[in-house]
Parts: C-alpha cells; sequence; structure tokens
C-alpha cells in the first residue's frame, strides 16, 4: 500500500495532483479507503490540537463548541449546492445523501446542529453573553474557502467527489477531537458521550467515508477525471487543516 501512496506524486500546496500512473484506479474498495486514508494522514491534520486537549478547560470547550456549530450549520448548504452542481441526477443523489442525514433525514427536530447546541449545552452556557461574543469572534473563515471552491467554471463531478471524500475521510478523528475539545472533565465525558449527536456520530462516520470512497469508484474512470477528484480531495484536507489550525491558535490566544 505504501508504495501505491508514495507512487503518486502530490502537491498539496496548490492543490494539484501529478500522477505518474494510475495506481488508484486499480485497487478495490478497501485497498482504495486504505490509500485515502494514508494521504489524510501525510497532512498531520490533527497535530496543532493535541497540546490543546492536554490541557483543556472551559474556554477550549467554547471555541471548539462555536467553530464545530458553525461548520455544522454550513454543511448542509455546502453539501446541498455541491449536488446542484453535479451532471444526472444519480450523482446528485449520491451527494445529498449526507446532507439528508444533516438536516435530520425528514424530522427537522433531528438536524445535527441543532442536536450539536443540545449535546453543547451541557459543557457550556450557550446563553452567556460571553459565549454569543464568541459565537462571533471564533467564526471559522475557511468555510469561505470552502464556498469559494464552488465558485469556478471548471466543476466537474470528479471534483465534487473528492471534496466530498476530503471532508469525510477524517471524520472520526473529527468527532473525537472534538469530544476531546468540548468535554473538560470526566463527569461530562460521560454526559456528552450519552447524547444523541454522539452516539449517532460514532456509529455513522465510517459508513460516511465507505460511501464517499464510492465516489471515486464509481465516478473517476480517466486520468483527467483523477486529477479533478484529488484536486477536490486536497482541497478538503486543507479545510480541515487551517480549521484545527485556527482552532488550536483561537483556544491559545484567548487563554
Ligand atoms: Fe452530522
Amino acid at each position: 500500500m505504501d508504495s501505491i501512496v508514495n507512487s503518486l506524486k502530490l502537491n498539496p500546496t496548490n492543490q494539484s495532483c501529478q500522477l505518474a500512473k494510475s495506481p488508484l484506479r486499480t485497487l478495490g474498495h478497501s485497498a482504495l479507503l486504505q490509500a485515502f486514508t494514508s494521504l489524510a494522514e501525510r497532512e498531520n491534520i490533527f497535530s496543532s490540537m493535541q497540546p490543546i486537549l492536554q490541557n483543556k478547560d472551559l474556554i477550549v470547550s467554547e471555541v471548539v463548541g462555536v467553530r464545530w456549530y458553525h461548520f455544522s450549520e454550513f454543511m448542509p448548504w455546502f453539501l446541498t449546492r455541491m449536488a446542484s452542481l453535479a451532471s444526472t441526477n444519480r450523482k446528485r443523489a449520491a451527494i445529498c445523501q449526507i446532507a439528508y442525514e444533516e438536516l435530520g433525514e425528514g424530522n427537522p427536530d433531528k438536524i445535527h446542529a441543532n442536536e450539536f447546541i443540545d449535546a453543547l449545552s451541557i459543557s457550556v452556557d450557550i446563553k452567556s453573553e460571553k459565549f454569543q461574543s464568541a459565537r462571533e469572534s471564533c467564526f471559522p473563515n475557511e468555510l469561505k474557502f470552502l464556498s469559494r471552491a464552488l465558485e469556478g467554471k471548471d466543476i466537474s463531478d470528479p471534483l465534487l467527489f473528492g471534496i466530498s471524500l476530503g471532508l469525510e475521510i477524517v471524520a472520526i478523528e473529527n468527532i473525537e477531537t472534538l469530544f476531546e475539545g468540548v468535554c473538560y472533565d470526566e463527569v461530562l465525558r460521560e454526559k456528552l458521550g450519552r447524547t444523541e449527536f454522539f452516539i449517532i456520530h460514532r456509529q455513522n462516520e465510517e459508513e460516511h467515508i465507505r460511501h464517499t470512497t464510492n465516489g471515486f469508484i464509481n465516478h473517476v474512470h480517466t486520468d483527467q477525471d483523477e486529477q479533478d477528484f484529488m484536486h477536490g480531495f486536497y482541497l478538503s484536507l486543507k479545510f480541515w487543516k487551517q480549521f484545527w489550525n485556527n482552532t488550536a491558535e483561537l483556544c491559545k490566544s484567548r487563554r
């Protein structure tokens, strides 16, 4: 597997990818998933949060909580916007599946962003003035970076599927980093671990990663498709790196 991953000449800094050959397209689902996981691990997306999580407090909970809430609010809009740009309804349906879950699968009371704020209210006083001001000052501007990715003229289906996989590939680490960030003592760990939000996300993330890996198998057939897909994949990884780096910086500066 490492030899396959190494044979990809990747340049994450400009989100482009030059392929010496096309080893990824020869892989089955589980090997492909492993290859994308290895590529994501190389970006060290969570390294800046590790020292923050060694020394947690209410400020870390507020910053992490606010930033995740904004992300969670944004994601259904972003996914449905991506779906609107896909070329067929079949592709649109694949992209919409996760948006449908995020929006409560037909039940507006189960919208994930709202379930998250319910869970967060256990560890943070979400009605306090301090939290309300953090909602504005800790807004993740990286979301604008993602939005801009959909503004160009060259939006291909593989690019959209690459963005989808890049957003999901680190989903398990995301949820565990979020959980650690918002729980600053053992009592909170127990209480938040029992909330609908964390129970559902700990169950679903693996399936989301499997589902978005199918985007590569089903919609990447040529070298150009693969380049577009990898461009989208790295664009999302860059978003996550910025999201967690900036979260860590805000935690440090507000202490
Ligand atoms: Fe969710």
